[in-house]
């Protein structure tokens, strides 16, 4: 966190958080305030709030909340120094030097600067390498694909890329944090080696890791970059920022296998195409998606390892919210091998007639078993997928559906469903909360701090007659010893809390305003007042018992006569 908050409050001040966040995600007004749905969770309908007064966001179906730096950091995935940096652009605020480099970005930087270099000599190399040029050429990809995805190749050797890096500046051990070179028995030595590269990219069009194919049958046909600060493979989509623009326009994402899928669907026009990284899909990938459309179109191969793939991805996918249909390709092909078979039209033809999941599952299931066996398998199997569509409506029709589909009546459906979902919410039960849940109470702590922050006047009355250490729970304590530091003023109180305060005050400030702040105040000191009393008479009691207990009759006398005090103070 930048030391100097000027900074901060100047950028603020001349961005609106209404502006700044409708760029990402679609706010319509309701009263003051603005509403939407909220990217960071899965949901129908719209529970996430902009407010143009207080500047901050808040999301009341996961808790989560903050200002626009927060928002950019969640969204985007970035450090609190990246998202200073593109805001104070935004703004047309100019960052003293210092507020510019700290250390962790400055590794990030390096790494994302390392790749680009690293890429322009990938490029380079696959003009001089015969053998990859024509690999590429026997696979169909033109140049036109091969420079829109900045395909390069890997030489044959074991040190190309390390020394080309190290004549550029890079220190090893950088370039191995990049996870670009490995140490050997004696030296470093490249990852990639006579390869076909595929960089891959950020949804910002920055290259953030590589993908390598063999140019023959050899083993392991594809490698991919390792983790790294800048890299995680089930967070990145191949062809996501190729592809963003048109899965906008056409509302429609399709996801395939590969790397090659991506590539030759994009030169046969379908340019909303992504893959995942040879990686099962996960729910980041799903919400990578969702910024950009709620409707997946999932493509693979349509043997039983497809198969199987497909019906896992589609639990992951359904349960962030978004639609699938399914599309099964003719056993034994891919995207990248049907459409140079049978072309455009035929493939954009399989397109339209992507199924349902509830099809799909008709059609996959248990092929081989009895009629009566046979049905029951494909209900439990849809009906587990189904459960986790968050949508209850959307969830009504796929039951609807299968009802139909297998002439089972719905009403048998709907008990085998409930009880699929009661077993799911036991399993949530024992997993770990992945969102900030507040829920606030109506308490005095509440009461408090929503004083505080509406009457800013009121905090030296209030500080002078409540210690911290009355105010019990976690989260209220925490905020409120900030604010006895003086921080009372909303956006500089909110710069300095962790995700979980934030949460709290964001919520807190969608609460409507007292209409009586002066009686609220009086009643909250009271009550705090006779619950510290409280305390001190339960712990009074028990002192008094173990004196009784103990015979000690001067104690004793002490004791009672400091209760008759205590009761006669409230
Ligand atoms: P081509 O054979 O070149 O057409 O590639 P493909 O994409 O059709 O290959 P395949 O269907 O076998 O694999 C799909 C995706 O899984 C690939 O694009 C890779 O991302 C990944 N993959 C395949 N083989 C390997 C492997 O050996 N190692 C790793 N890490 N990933 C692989
Ligand atoms: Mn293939």
């Amino acid at each position: 966190m930048p030391s100097d908050n000027s900074a901060l409050e100047e950028i603020k001040s001349k961005l609106d958080i209404v502006e700044v966040i409708s760029e990402y995600i679609p706010l319509k007004r309701a009263g003051q305030n603005w509403r939407g749905l909220c990217p960071f969770h899965a949901e129908k309908t719209p529970s996430f709030m902009v407010s143009p007064s207080k500047q901050i966001y808040h999301c009341f179906g996961c808790g989560t909340g903050g200002d626009i730096f927060t928002f950019l950091l969640k969204y985007e995935n970035l450090s609190f120094q990246e998202a200073l940096n593109i805001l104070a652009e935004k703004a047309g605020v100019t960052l003293k030097k210092f507020q510019k480099n700290t250390a962790k970005t400055g590794e990030k930087e390096s790494i994302l600067n390392l790749h680009k270099d690293a890429l322009i000599f990938y490029q380079n190399s696959l003009v001089k390498n015969q053998k990859a040029v024509r690999y590429l050429a026997d696979r169909g990809i033109n140049s036109k694909a091969q420079k829109l995805f900045f395909v390069g190749c890997a030489a044959d050797s074991w040190d190309a890329l390390f020394s080309y890096l190290q004549n550029k500046g890079y220190k090893a051990e950088e370039i191995k944090k990049s996870g670009l070179i490995v140490r050997g028995t004696k030296n470093y030595y490249d990852v990639f080696r006579n390869r076909i590269i595929f960089p891959i990219f950020n949804m910002r069009g920055e290259v953030i890791a590589f993908g390598g194919r063999v140019m023959d049958n050899s083993m392991p046909k594809y490698l991919n970059s390792p983790e790294t600060p800048i890299f995680n493979k089930s967070r990145t989509l191949y062809g996501l920022s190729h592809a963003k623009e048109s899965i906008k326009k056409t509302g429609t994402a399709v996801l395939v296998e590969g790397y090659l899928d991506v590539i030759t669907a994009h030169m046969y026009g379908f340019s909303n195409t992504v893959a995942p990284l040879g990686t099962a899909l996960t729910q980041e990938h799903g919400k990578l998606i969702k910024r950009f459309t709620q409707e997946v179109i999932l493509v693979f191969d349509g043997d039983s390892a497809g198969i199987n793939a497909a019906k896992n991805g589609i639990g992951v996918l359904v349960e962030v919210g978004l639609n699938i249909r399914v599309l099964p390709l003719p056993d034994g092909e891919d995207p990248d091998s049907y459409l140079r078979k049978k072309g455009k039209e035929a493939f954009s033809d399989l397109l339209e007639k992507a199924v349902s999941i509830v099809d799909f599952f008709v059609m996959h299931a248990g092929r081989n078993l009895q009629q009566q066996e046979n049905e029951h398998l494909i209900a439990r199997e849809a009906l587990e997928v189904i459960a986790m569509i968050p949508d209850s409506v959307l969830q009504g029709h796929h039951v609807r559906l299968l009802s139909e589909r297998l002439r089972i009546n719905e009403h048998f459906i709907r008990e085998e469903l409930l009880k699929i979902r009661k077993s799911l919410r036991h399993n949530k039960v024992n997993a770990k909360p992945s969102e900030i849940q507040t829920r606030l109470q109506p308490t005095e702590e509440v009461y408090l701090l929503q004083l505080l922050l509406q009457c800013p006047e009121k905090a030296g009355e209030i500080f002078n007659s409540l210690s911290a250490v009355d105010v019990k729970g976690a989260v209220t304590r925490a905020i409120y010893e900030k604010m006895k530091t003086g921080l009372v003023n909303y956006n500089t109180l909110l710069q300095e809390c962790n995700d979980e305060e934030k949460a709290f005050l964001t919520e807190l400030s969608f609460k409507t305003e007292f209409e009586d702040p002066e009686k609220i105040l009086k009643d909250c000191l009271n009550r705090f007042k006779s619950k510290k009393q409280n305390i001190l008479l339960r712990e009074l009691q028990d002192k008094i018992k173990r004196a009784e207990s103990e015979k000690d009759g001067a104690s004793l006398r002490a004791l009672l006569l400091e209760k008759q005090r205590l009761l006669k103070s409230q």
